[in-house]
């Protein structure tokens, strides 16, 4: 098999600099275009309430999410810490996809909108359903590993839990990035339907300020989540080696 590309520019910066600007621009748009956010849910404010949505998927599954697939690489220390700012990191993306999620739910049921009827929602509720069970069963490892808790996963993997993670890491490391990049599908399509959305109700014009600002975004992900794969298959520093050997 051919070997995986050598980078020679500083490919961690810059999928750091552009998860912060894509974070940046749809908080932008959210606030200056959209008026701003909220969770609560008066008359007036429900699109408010829509716009977390948008927000809480991008940071969650998009930036942090992109930072804890890249935390075995960029994460300075021992072993043990990387896995905790993994962890930690795809957690917090977890309950940030959940309360988004819950969002646009509610949004909907307060709008008498139909659940479900999109393809961005049945590629979007996939998406959040893969992600939550990866981090759940990751937890569980961990707690086990802690030794708060037994049985769970030597019950599904009697082989031994050593072995049974060794077989298990290569499966962890391709359907993390499956699912990242799910989130990234799955951002482009809601940025793609949400301005054709207000496009058809007169409410933005299609060369709009507002409407280049959302296809810049969409196009600013695809190029993040680009940069965020060949950072992973890139042979960039000794810090890779613990990625592949680690079978913890
Ligand atoms: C990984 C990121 C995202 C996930 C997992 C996700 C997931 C979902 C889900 C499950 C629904 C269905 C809610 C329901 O039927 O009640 C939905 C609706 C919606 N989302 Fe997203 N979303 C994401 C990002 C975005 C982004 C970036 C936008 C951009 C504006 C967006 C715009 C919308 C819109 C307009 C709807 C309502 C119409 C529909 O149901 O398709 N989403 N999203």
């Amino acid at each position: 098999m051919a070997a995986a590309p050598a980078v020679r520019f500083p490919v961690y910066g810059i999928v750091r600099m552009l998860g912060v600007a894509a974070v940046a621009a749809i908080i932008f748009w959210a606030i200056y275009f959209r008026g701003g956010m909220t969770l609560s849910s008066s008359v007036e404010d429900k699109l408010l309430l829509f716009n977390v949505h948008p927000v809480l998927m991008v940071i969650g599954l998009v930036a942090l999410n992109g930072e804890a697939l890249l935390a075995y690489k960029t994460m300075p220390g021992t072993k043990k810490l990387k896995k905790l700012v993994h962890l930690a990191l795809q957690f917090l993306a977890m309950l940030l996809s959940l309360t988004g999620l819950w969002a646009v739910w509610k949004f909907h049921d307060e709008r008498q909108i139909d659940h479900l009827y999109t393809l961005h929602s049945w590629l979007g509720l996939s998406c959040i359903i893969f992600f939550s069970l990866q981090v759940l069963l990751l937890l569980t490892i961990k707690i086990e590993s802690l030794q708060w808790a037994t049985g769970f996963w030597t019950f599904w993997y009697p082989g031994g839990s050593r072995s049974g993670r060794a077989f298990l890491l290569p499966w962890h490391v391709f359907f993390g990035v499956f699912i990242y990049v799910l989130a990234i599908a799955t951002s482009v399509t809601g940025l793609l339907e949400k301005s054709i959305f207000m496009q058809s109700a007169k409410m933005i014009g299609r060369f709009s300020t507002e409407a280049i600002l959302m296809n810049s975004v969409g196009m600013l992900l695809v190029l993040l989540s680009t940069l965020v794969m060949l950072a992973i298959v890139s042979p960039g520093t000794s810090r890779i080696d613990t990625y592949r050997g680690s079978s913890e």
